[in-house]
């Protein structure tokens, strides 16, 4: 007799428990029960998971019975996460997603593994000096570097894994700071480096229909995080929350498109 347990993916579901074995002389019912197995076991990899929103994206894809692959710079500083590494279904890596070589390591640890879903979350302001009277470049650059090659890269890398998944979906933190229809003013490294990752995104999704590999770029709110600051519209659960609802329900008809926390598209 096979007994599995796990959760379904209503968040704070209890454990459930699939007894096959009577059903060996049906193989149709064993079948479905194995693939809503399959389902419930989805593989999520979040970047920049030691606070903010991708902690708390962690947190509550953990309690959906997801199994967690929890990236970070620096793991062992990481208390918040470390605290939640009693659920089996957690694992947490070393990531810098601006470095070749880390991601170059974690791909290979990760050869052969079925990615489900790429949550692309790790994002910097650019620098406090972001206006026509004084610009850090150097910080521009490294907005860049961190808010739009770097989902990219890891995009790239992934794109084995993810063809191995049922409904692979690569889900990038964007910003509405990026959008194009906004009049806006100043800020004009995240601006830029956001505006230009939706594109990239864009770009992405139409390369990967043929893979069946979801892309979309998301808007999160206005978060209350180290980012966002504490005046900010709404706190990390319920932006998690509302992505968690947006990223289980993205079809190949939410592709190429730009999307709220509260599952509204967004204009680009
Ligand atoms: N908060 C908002 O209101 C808001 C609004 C729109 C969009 N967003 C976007 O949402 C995402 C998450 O933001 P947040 O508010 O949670 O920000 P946050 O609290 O400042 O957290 C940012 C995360 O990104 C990580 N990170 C930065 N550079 C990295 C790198 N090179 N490699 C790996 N990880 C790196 C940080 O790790 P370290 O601790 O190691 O620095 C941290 O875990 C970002 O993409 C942001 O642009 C936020």
């Amino acid at each position: 007799m096979l007994i599995i347990c796990s959760r379904l993916h209503k968040k704070q579901s209890p454990p459930y428990v699939f007894i096959i074995w009577p059903f060996g002389k049906n193989p149709k019912l064993c079948d479905s029960l194995f693939n809503l197995f399959i389902i419930v076991m989805e593989t999520v990899i979040i970047t920049g998971t030691n606070r903010g929103i991708g902690f708390e994206l962690t947190k509550q894809f953990l309690q959906a019975g997801f199994h967690v692959i929890a990236t970070c710079r620096n793991p062992e500083a990481a208390s918040d996460l470390n605290n939640l590494a009693n659920d089996g279904n957690l694992s947490i890596f070393q990531l810098d997603v601006t470095s070749d070589e880390s991601v170059s390591d974690f791909f290979t640890s990760l050869s052969g593994k079925v990615v489900d879903i790429l949550i692309n979350n790790a994002g910097i302001i650019g620098g406090d000096s972001q206006d026509i009277y004084n610009m850090d470049y150097k910080a521009w650059i490294q907005a860049f570097e961190v808010n739009t090659l770097a989902p990219f890269r890891l995009s790239a890398a992934l794109i084995p894994n993810l063809k191995l998944a049922k409904r692979p979906r690569i889900v990038t933190v964007s910003s509405q700071m990026g959008s194009l229809n906004r009049k806006s003013t100043g800020s004009y490294a995240y601006r830029s480096s956001k505006a230009a990752v939706n594109k990239v995104m864009q770009v992405l999704s139409a390369e990967l229909i043929d893979d069946g590999i979801i892309v979309c770029p998301v808007h999160p709110g206005w978060v209350q995080t180290d980012m966002g600051g504490q005046n900010a519209e709404i706190t990390p659960h319920e932006s998690a929350s509302g992505l968690f609802e947006l990223i289980n329900s993205l079809t190949m008809e939410h592709s190429g498109r730009f999307w709220t926390w509260q599952g509204e598209e967004h204009l680009w």
